[in-house]
């Protein structure tokens, strides 16, 4: 989905299976999203996750997953601003 102002900001992509919280291995996370940089800092991202959440409600997905690099403080305060807590710490596997 696109994040929009009145023009694009950036977007948010919304992963699942049917039926399941599980994700393929090569999957690393239900949500990923990217603002453009001339419009970062605006709260775009931290909307945009709050609204994608009763997206994952309606699929009865009983949590989801957010991946990002620990040295990324403001995917972090995006997720955290939508009451998301550490699962786990891990290496990313190598492509
Ligand atoms: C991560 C990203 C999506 C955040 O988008 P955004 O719209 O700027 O985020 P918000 O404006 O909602 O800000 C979220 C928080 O991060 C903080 N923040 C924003 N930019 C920051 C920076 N460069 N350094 C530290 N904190 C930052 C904000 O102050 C805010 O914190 P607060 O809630 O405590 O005030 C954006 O930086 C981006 O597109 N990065 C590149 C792609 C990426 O990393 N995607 C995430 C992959 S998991």
């Amino acid at each position: 989905m696109w994040m929009w102002d009145g023009e694009f900001c950036g977007s948010i992509g919304f992963r699942w299976q049917p039926g399941t919280t599980e994700l393929p291995s090569y999957c690393l996370g239900h949500v990923g999203y990217s603002v453009v940089p001339w419009k970062r800092g605006r709260g775009y991202a931290t909307r945009a996750l709050q609204l994608l959440l009763p997206h994952a409600r309606e699929e009865r997905l009983a949590h989801i997953g957010v991946t990002t690099y620990a040295s990324n403080v403001a995917s972090r305060r995006v997720i955290e601003a939508n009451g998301g807590v550490v699962v786990e710490r891990f290496y990313k596997p190598k492509e």
